[in-house]
């Protein structure tokens, strides 16, 4: 039985050690066979895994559900209030204790902070942040140093700029920390209005994490080794009109990227962040990322539920 990552729960990357983060990134690299469907895996044979989406989700939804059935286990769920008896008034509780009888783990998103964290009180499952609000989104941070190290063959020293809505972005809440464990020459680039929350920079000031804040993307693209862009979080926005006037902030397109040697990565959906022209240059690394959330998800779901038996505490 696996001994290093004794997590019960996914919920905030916060929680992981640099030894729990390389552990799992190992794991997913050992799992891409069955990933690609060139092997196949009994490892979650008979388990079924909760989704409780209650935000929209293309990526996150169908590569957890993808990583559970390549290991042979199945998933049940909804991906809406409306779908579910929460539109009959029924609490988050009584919902998620019900999936809890009928589940080996649970996956979680909402656009409330928090709501993983609620949860995980009171199920006696594993339970995965899949997005809370513009809080965490933790697995998406594994996936993206993932895609980091497949590239580079390391994550320690790279230069990274994170790109774009830094102030509701949960990827990019999630990924700072972790790039602070490893030493990354991290640059946030963003509008004044959407900067990095300072609670955050205050917690990677309090570590001795070092980082530089731009507004202007040329001053960084030529020292970068990876542009990690986002979109601008339309629907965190208390005022529409304040979103209408810096949706199009950094657009970057093929000429940009001329002579650059960087990678651009991006969690997606991309709205008007990335030119499509970008898609076939050698910059282009934001569809092997999404791909890379199969291995790495497949991961994280054979080690919390294999390693959390059920009815067992
Ligand atoms: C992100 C999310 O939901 O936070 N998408 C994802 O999970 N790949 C990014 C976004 O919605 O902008």
């Amino acid at each position: 039985m696996i001994e290093i990552f004794n997590l019960k729960n996914v919920i905030s990357i916060k929680d992981f050690s640099k030894e729990d983060i390389n552990y799992i990134l190992d794991e997913a690299k050992k799992l891409e066979k069955v990933a690609k469907s060139q092997a196949i895996s009994n490892d979650l044979n008979g388990k079924i895994l909760g989704m409780m989406f209650f935000e929209p989700s293309t990526r996150t939804k169908l590569s957890f559900e993808t990583a559970m059935k390549r290991l042979s286990g199945a998933c049940v769920g909804f991906d809406s209030v409306s779908s579910s008896s929460m539109e009959k008034g029924e609490s988050i509780a009584d919902t998620a204790k019900m999936l809890e009888s009928y589940c080996d783990g649970l996956v979680i998103r909402h656009e409330l902070e928090g709501v993983s964290q609620f949860i995980s009180e009171i199920v006696n499952i594993p339970v995965i942040n899949a997005g809370d609000g513009a809080g965490q989104h933790p697995t998406q941070t594994l996936l993206d140093l993932y895609t980091m190290r497949e590239e580079f063959g390391h994550i320690e020293n790279l230069n990274v700029a994170l790109v774009g809505d830094l102030k509701y972005g949960r990827t990019v809440h999630s990924l700072a920390y972790a790039l602070g464990l490893y030493n990354v020459n991290m640059t946030f680039v963003s509008p004044n209005e959407l900067r990095m929350p300072k609670e955050i920079l205050r917690d990677l000031e309090k570590n001795n994490i070092k980082y530089k804040e731009n507004t202007d993307l040329n001053d960084v693209i030529d020292d970068i080794d990876v542009l990690y862009d986002t979109r601008i979080q339309k629907e965190r926005f208390p005022d529409v009109e304040e979103y209408l006037k810096i949706k199009d902030a950094y657009l970057i397109n093929k000429k940009m990227l001329e002579g650059k040697d960087l990678i651009v990565m991006h969690p997606l959906p991309r709205i008007n962040e990335i030119d499509y022209d970008v898609d076939d240059t050698k910059h282009n690394r934001y569809f092997k990322q999404a791909f890379n959330a199969v291995p790495v998800r497949m991961a994280i779901l054979k080690n919390l539920i294999l390693n959390n038996k059920k009815f067992e505490d």
